[in-house]
């Protein structure tokens, strides 16, 4: 292993953009649907990955919107939550602020309270026996109505405690933020914290919406605000994180290859942008992979990396004596690997 590599592996950081079911492996999908009755299209693990060659973010969707209907019961959804924590210990992730989609589930009849017990418990074990720290993000589905969303909120409100914030996520184009100003305005009053996925394939137009009308906190992708100086200086300005996924981003084809990303130019211009994976089991790689990358293909330097780090923490919801108390072990971490 390089240098470098081997910095980046023990690098401690926090991951602030994963879809919890973006991060079920082929093997334990099938075990999840042995276990429950459920045949799958696909006839071995070989064949779910030979799928997972996307166009776009659509194309993407439609496999993975098919394979999380394996998750049925509390435990699936411990058992998935379990196992992507365990990933966090391996890559020293401290803390990790993960998001769900309810509607996926509660659509197909599964009950709300089993999918918020199941992550909880998971994430609750995570705390105690790995130390590792999680958040929890409600995403709304944006291809489904305003309506649908609304009600989804209404159904969350009896676990607030458990769930920091909401997001937008799905399918980007034609469903832009405005779409959802009512169940945001709503949310906010409920107290919840606002993020949005905007800018990944939308326009930067999208980027204003969220924040504008849905006063997100952090914008999830964003890369697309290069394209307008006003709002890139507003990021800056304003410290507005982005939580950039780079091999998601490859993926699904919102850069053609690594070397036209733009997050280190995001980086260089002074925006507060972060390294997540997205859907680790869908696009090969947990948030190292993205961080080795990053190193090969565009030179990503230890510098660099440093500030990614710190950014993860600062962009964090956590409380600022937490985040103060991760980032000093980040500090100590500098200190002893010069
Ligand atoms: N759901 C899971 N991954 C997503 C992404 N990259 N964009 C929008 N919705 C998603
Ligand atoms: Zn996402």
């Amino acid at each position: 292993m390089s240098n470098m590599i081997e910095f980046l592996q023990k690098m401690p950081k926090a991951e602030l953009h994963i879809h919890i079911e973006g991060s079920l492996e082929p093997d334990l999908m099938f075990k999840i649907a042995r276990r429950n009755g459920i045949r799958l299209s696909f006839a071995s693990v070989e064949e779910v990955k030979a799928a997972y060659r996307f166009d776009n973010l659509q194309s993407f969707l439609d496999i993975y919107y098919d394979a999380a209907s394996v998750l049925q019961t509390e435990q699936d959804f411990y058992d998935m939550t379990w196992a992507y924590l365990q990933h966090c210990q391996e890559q020293n992730v401290l803390h990790t602020e993960l998001f769900f989609d309810p509607q996926t589930h509660t659509n197909r009849g599964i009950e709300f309270e089993f999918i918020i017990n199941g992550i909880g418990r998971a994430m609750n074990d995570g705390k105690q026996t790995l130390g590792i720290s999680s958040l929890l993000i409600m995403c709304f589905l944006r291809h489904l109505s305003a309506e649908s969303a609304l009600n989804t909120l209404n159904q969350a409100i009896p676990f607030k405690e458990f769930i920091i914030g909401v997001g937008l996520d799905s399918s980007e184009i034609p469903h832009p933020p405005e779409k959802f100003q009512g169940v945001f305005e709503r949310a906010l009053e409920e107290g919840f914290l606002t993020v949005a996925h905007a800018g990944e394939e939308g326009s930067p137009n999208y980027i204003w919406q969220a924040l504008n009308l849905l006063k997100v906190k952090r914008i999830d992708h964003g890369v697309r605000c290069i394209e307008d100086p006003i709002l890139m200086q507003k990021l800056v300005d304003e410290q507005i994180p982005l939580t950039v996924c780079p091999l998601s981003n490859i993926k699904l084809g919102v850069f053609e290859k690594m070397a036209d990303h733009n997050i280190l130019t995001l980086l260089k211009h002074g925006l507060k942008v972060t390294v997540n994976s997205d859907d680790p089991a869908y696009f090969c790689g947990y948030v190292n992979e993205n961080f080795f990358v990053l190193h090969r293909e565009l030179g990503l330097n230890r510098q660099q990396a440093i500030q990614l780090a710190r950014n993860s923490f600062e962009a964090s919801f956590l409380v600022a004596q937490e985040k103060q108390r991760l980032i000093d072990q980040l500090e100590k971490y500098i200190q002893v690997s010069v």
